[in-house]
């Protein structure tokens, strides 16, 4: 059995103090949950203040992004032992977002995930097709070429620190969601890669999450599916009523 997992994206959104806020307004409401793994990735500047909300739960924490060398002169970026410092246990990697505005690319990608592993982060991997490839055709060939490229060189004995979240990048923010179904047919391939990659038993126990405008209203049809283990969750998570009912979307 796959734990499901909700996970809560803020992008580069809410101040220190209201992440702070609703950091602890969903560590005391989800206090009693034990069937769901709940990551929160706060921005950079608000992960001290979270870990220190969040420690002793067993929320997990993670960076929005990493950079893949371990340690120098790189104005600007973050490193992975830093983020292991300030309290994360995870980090996102290779979202759209940073794909698409910061031009990475996929062996910036595999660096990062190496870089992460190496710090004992574990990584969600985000993975999913424009538009435009949807239309093409091409959705089942870029998702595959991702996955490949992403975990070259990714050993075996790392998998249970491996995430991937399926996010189709026309439903990102834009209250268009695959329909159930179609997301679920994308994961069956991303699992079956998976296998080809890794192998059956891993890819098996490996959790593949959905986002893309998953709102309260449309999570409880896509986590019927059977390959659909959790949800990323942008707009929505950033209002605590709404991350709640996501949350508690089977009870
Ligand atoms: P939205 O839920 O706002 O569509 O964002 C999805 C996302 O990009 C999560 O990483």
């Amino acid at each position: 059995m796959r734990t499901p997992v909700i996970a809560a994206n803020w992008k580069m959104n809410l101040t220190i103090d209201e992440a702070v806020t609703l950091a602890q307004k969903i560590t005391t409401s989800t206090a009693d949950i034990a069937d769901k793994e709940i990551i929160l990735f706060p921005s950079f500047l608000q992960i001290p203040a979270v870990s220190d909300i969040i420690k002793n739960t067993n929320i997990g924490l993670g960076g929005q992004n990493v950079y893949f060398e371990g340690i120098g002169a790189y104005t600007g970026e973050i490193a992975g032992y830093q983020l292991k410092d300030a309290g994360c246990t995870h980090v996102l990697i290779g979202h759209s977002e940073r794909r698409h505005y910061f031009h990475e690319d996929y062996e910036t990608v595999n660096k990062k995930i190496l870089q992460a592993l190496a710090c004992n982060l574990k990584v969600m991997l985000c993975v999913g097709e424009s538009l435009e490839e949807r239309e093409n055709g091409v959705t089942e060939m870029v998702v595959v070429d991702e996955l490949e490229s992403a975990f070259q060189d990714v050993g075996i004995n790392k998998l249970q620190e491996l995430y991937i979240a399926y996010e189709p990048i026309w439903a990102i923010g834009t209250g268009k969601t695959a329909t159930p179904k179609d997301a679920n047919h994308v994961h069956k391939i991303i699992r079956k890669t998976l296998t080809r990659i890794f192998n059956e038993e891993a890819a098996g126990q490996m959790r593949i999450l959905y986002g893309g405008s998953v709102k309260p209203d449309n999570i409880k049809s896509l986590m019927q599916q059977e390959d659909i283990d959790g949800a990323l969750v942008g707009g929505a998570s950033l209002l605590l009523e709404s991350f709640l009912s996501l949350v508690n979307y089977n009870r």
